[in-house]
This record gives structure tokens, sequence and C-alpha cells, in this order.
């Protein structure tokens, strides 16, 4: 074959490839098929898996017992109705810069959590929602999906001395889900906003692949930006306007092996776009991310 020939076909491949923990277009359901289940229960998790989710997210926060649980906020009242079943439960905490009157998932034992009903807000018909533990999340999708836990506000736990990456390592490890003997049919991948949570998961050496968030470009404006978190972190999950705007963060990604994983793509709203199916498009083929996360995996354009 002439060398010419060859050239052409390794650029071919290099732009076809896929980066670093995926090896194909990847969709992640956003705390779970949010857009038709209560976020972050046993349901909207089930589903994502029969709209053929390749990874079912977990916000994760930890009890006042220490128990792993999914919840995307730090505290309860928005998706339970702890307001009425602990009215007195109440403080005031800063949490993420903000001020306020909050039920803090921290402050609340499991079975407190267990007791509420996490379904009621978003439609009467999941009035039988609980808030799932991790445990309970992992035996739900393993073998069906990946998992892709986020070590949530991981600054509140820094500040009550609980060791938040240590727990999440742990129950990998209970799981059989990170190590050379991990179950290959149940892929880890974990993400924060924390970067030192980030730094302190790489630290502990954890063994799956890491993703940090970006809520800002702030920081990663430039290739050496993002290649300072090289060896740290396998990729990086901006909000999607950081690579609208910058549509070379993902070539900048790619130039070092990490992958790019925006977030969040839904029905509701799809921007500029006609619909989200055509904004997942293009964010997948025409400004080349490896995998997103959507409140809406059915409708994921597979090419
Ligand atoms: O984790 C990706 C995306 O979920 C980040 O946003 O606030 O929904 O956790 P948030
Ligand atoms: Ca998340």
């Amino acid at each position: 074959m002439q060398r010419s020939v060859v050239f052409f076909l390794a650029v071919m491949m290099m732009s076809a490839a896929t980066h670093a923990q995926y090896t194909r277009k990847t969709v992640v359901a956003h705390r779970g098929a949010s857009a038709y289940a209560p976020e972050h229960t046993l349901a909207a998790y089930q589903l994502a898996i029969e709209q053929g989710a390749d990874y079912v997210e977990q916000d994760l926060a930890v009890t006042k017992d220490g128990v792993l649980i999914c919840l995307h906020d730090a505290s309860l009242e928005r998706t339970t109705n702890v307001e009425q079943l602990f009215p007195n439960r109440v403080s005031t905490q800063t949490i993420e810069g903000k001020t306020r009157k909050a039920w803090l998932a921290n402050d609340f034992t499991l079975a407190e959590i267990k007791s509420l009903d996490a379904g009621s807000w978003f439609d009467a018909k999941f009035k039988a929602e609980k808030v799932p533990t991790f445990d309970e999340a992992i035996a739900l999708v393993r073998g069906k999906a990946g998992i892709f836990p986020e070590l949530k506000t991981p600054e509140i736990y820094a500040g009550r001395d609980v060791k938040f990456e240590a727990m999440v390592a742990a129950a990998l490890d209970k799981h059989g889900l990170r190590g050379a003997k991990a179950d290959p049919k149940t892929p880890v991948i974990l993400q924060t906003f924390g970067q030192p949570s980030a730094r302190t998961l790489a630290q502990i050496k954890i063994g799956v692949p890491v993703v940090l968030l970006l809520n800002s470009a702030d920081g990663f404006q430039t290739p050496a930006q993002l290649k300072a978190w090289k060896g740290i972190v396998h990729g990086f999950g901006p909000a999607k306007a950081i690579v609208l705007k910058n549509p070379d963060f993902v070539k900048w990604a790619h130039a070092e092996g990490m992958s790019v994983t925006p977030y969040t793509f839904r029905s509701s709203d799809p921007g500029s776009f006609k619909d989200v199916t055509a904004e997942m498009s293009h964010y997948l083929y025409t400004l080349g991310v490896d995998a997103l996360f959507t409140d809406n995996p059915d409708k994921f354009p597979r090419k």
C-alpha cells in the first residue's frame, strides 16, 4: 500500500477513534430517565435502562449515619416531602456559596430519609418512590448498564470530616466494581465538580476513570490548561455552552487522549435546535464530543 494511503487511513482512524473511557458514542441517563420519572428514583433508573442508556448517573450524598444515597441536591426539600414530615429540622446552610434554609441530607439518618416520599413532587403516580441508596442503585443497574456516580458537593463533607472519596471507593470494592476483577458488564466512571476531590481520587488510586465537571470555562481556556489535568482525570464534563462557544475544547481534550462529556441535554430546552435529538447530533457528530448527559435517553441519536 502506498505511504500516502497508509497515512490517510491512519488519520481517518484517529479522527474516528473514541477517547479515554468510551468505546462508542455514549449516552448517560442524567439522574435516570429524568424527563419521564422523578430524578434519582429506582423508577427513573429502570426506565433509563429500558431506553437503552449506556450509563445511568447517580448523584451521591451521605446520610448522618454514613450511608451513600442518590440525591442531586445537598438538601431534601426540593424532591421529597421532608418539609411536611420534619418541619422543625430545618437549618441555615451555605450550599455552593448561597446561604438559605435547608433540610440537609447529611443531618438525617437513612431511616428518616427512607420515610420520605421522593416521587409525588414529580407526579402523584410516583408517590411510592423512595430516595435510593447507592447499594440499591447498583443492584438495579449492574449487568444492564454502566454507572456514572457524581461526588456531589464534596466541600460539605470535607467540612464535616466525612471521607467521601474513601466511602465511594469502599462501595465500589464491596460490589466488585473496581480493580483487576471489576465486572466488565458494569463499567464505572466517576465525576465531580470538586477539583480537590478529583485530586483525592487520583491520590487514592481509585482505579476507574474520573471526569472533571466544569460549570465555567474559567481556567480551561487554553490547551495547556486542559493538559494540566492529564494523569489526574480522564476527561471533562463541561456545561454544553462551553463547547458550543469554544468547539476547540474538544480538539484540545482529544489531543491529550481525554474525553468530553457535556451536560445537560433535555427535550424541554433544546436551545436554538429544532429538538433535543438535533441538538445532541450536533454535539456528537459535528463538534465531536464522546458522550453526553441527557434527561431523554430515548432521543439519543445513534448512527
Ligand atoms: O453530572 C453532570 C451533570 O449532572 C452536572 O449537573 O447539576 O445535574 O449534577 P447536575
Ligand atoms: Ca450530576
